[in-house]
């Protein structure tokens, strides 16, 4: 009898182990992974935990997300890629810093991103401590590692074989690299056209570790419409609203060489493997015409001081704009909430002037399909 009772025992425990692993791999194949890699655009909260002053972690940040709490999100509320994780049907993706993402959390994917960060190496210096492009590729080698640890290595491969990628990195290295001051040292090394290609040629690097990293899905935006963000309409705007020239330069010479750049290596490593989003022409068209999607300000942050509270951080002692759903801008940088829900419908809806070769909804369909 009581070996009957431990043999019964022992048939549920081995029944209850493949329930286990069966549910594990029903959600491995479910629930695509989603990776996050960039600058305070996409960043999560991987400044919370590092010494720098590059950091949402004060209010009025956050003010519209559920808590009301600043999370180290640029943002009053969501961001670029937590609508993202909404359209895969995820959660939004923890900051790989933060001691939550352990055990299950794992599957659902990390965000790497670190605000402050460039393409190059020397974007950002005075934040001091953030995650540059290389170390966050160090830290997606050690995630890796953790979740072979977890589910093996096959399927840990897989799941980032699956995965949906996104890198979004490049402003900084103009706003907070070579227009950060008069006669700074890249800009005496480079004429703008000189210093664009030498970033392009350092993108494809970055695209290239990402590919031998196992990333086969990779969103890549553009940089927005550098010059017309309220920080550069108070710094270098010519005083009546219009955005300031030279950096609208840089971002119309930056965006078509990075989608060509796309369109050869997926020539090279496969069709379909980098998707290019042209995020400036997706804010240029509210920017322009905010009426049309029911903003009634594209230049005023929401949150700020001096000219168009473009001038400092957004912190408790700075104006406030009442509806943060009417303004394009939430910060001297940043969207607001409702302009980053835009831009991610046109990442999921676009035509290919604005994104290419496909939008997502194409990409999330094919690959459904295919499995
Ligand atoms: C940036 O730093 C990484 C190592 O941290 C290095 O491998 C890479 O070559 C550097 N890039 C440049 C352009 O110096
Ligand atoms: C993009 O996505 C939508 C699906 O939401 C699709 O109907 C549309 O044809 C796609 N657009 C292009 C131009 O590929």
């Amino acid at each position: 009898m009581a070996m009957a009772m431990s043999t019964v025992s022992g048939l549920v425990v081995a029944a209850m182990a493949v329930l286990g692993c069966g549910l594990m791999a029903a959600q491995v194949a479910d629930a695509r992974a989603f990776f996050v890699f960039g600058d305070s655009l996409v960043d999560n909260g991987n400044n919370n935990y590092l010494a720098t002053t590059a950091r949402a972690d004060s209010p009025p940040y956050g003010i519209d997300s559920p808590s009301g709490r600043p999370s180290g999100r640029f943002s009053n509320g969501r961001n670029i890629p937590d609508f993202i994780s909404e359209s895969l049907g995820s959660e939004p993706t923890l900051p790989y810093l933060s001691p939550e993402l352990t055990g299950e959390k794992l599957l659902v994917g990390a965000n790497f991103a670190s605000a402050g960060i460039g393409i190059l190496n020397d974007t950002g210096v005075q934040f001091v401590n953030i995650i540059r492009m290389y170390q966050q590729f160090r830290y997606f080698e050690q995630y890796q590692a953790r979740l072979a640890a977890q589910i093996g290595p096959a399927r840990a491969q897989q799941l980032v074989n699956q995965a949906l990628v996104l890198i979004t990195v490049g402003g900084n290295d103009f706003v907070n690299n070579y227009y950060l001051v008069p006669f700074s040292a890249r800009s005496r090394q480079y004429a703008l056209p000189d210093y664009v290609n030498y970033l392009i040629s350092e993108y494809k690097k970055l695209l290239q570790r990402l590919y031998d990293l196992g990333a086969r899905r990779v969103l890549v935006t553009g940089t927005g419409p550098l010059g017309c963000v309220p920080a550069e309409l108070a710094m270098r705007g010519a005083g009546n609203g219009q955005c300031a020239i030279e950096l609208q330069r840089a971002a119309a010479l930056f965006n078509p060489q990075l989608t060509q750049l796309i369109g050869e290596m997926n020539a090279e490593l496969g069709e379909g493997v980098f998707t290019a989003a042209n995020t400036r022409m997706m804010t240029n068209d509210f920017i322009s015409n905010p009426a049309a999607y029911g903003f009634t300000d594209s230049k005023v942050a929401c949150c700020g001081q001096g000219p168009y509270n473009g001038l400092g951080l957004c912190t408790p002692a700075s104006n406030l704009c009442p509806n943060r759903d009417v303004n394009v801008f939430w910060d001297a940088f940043h969207p607001s909430e409702r302009a980053n829900s835009f831009i991610v419908q046109q990442i999921l809806n676009g035509s290919p002037d604005v994104i290419s070769p496909m939008n997502l909804s194409t990409i999330l369909a094919m690959d459904n399909n295919r499995s």
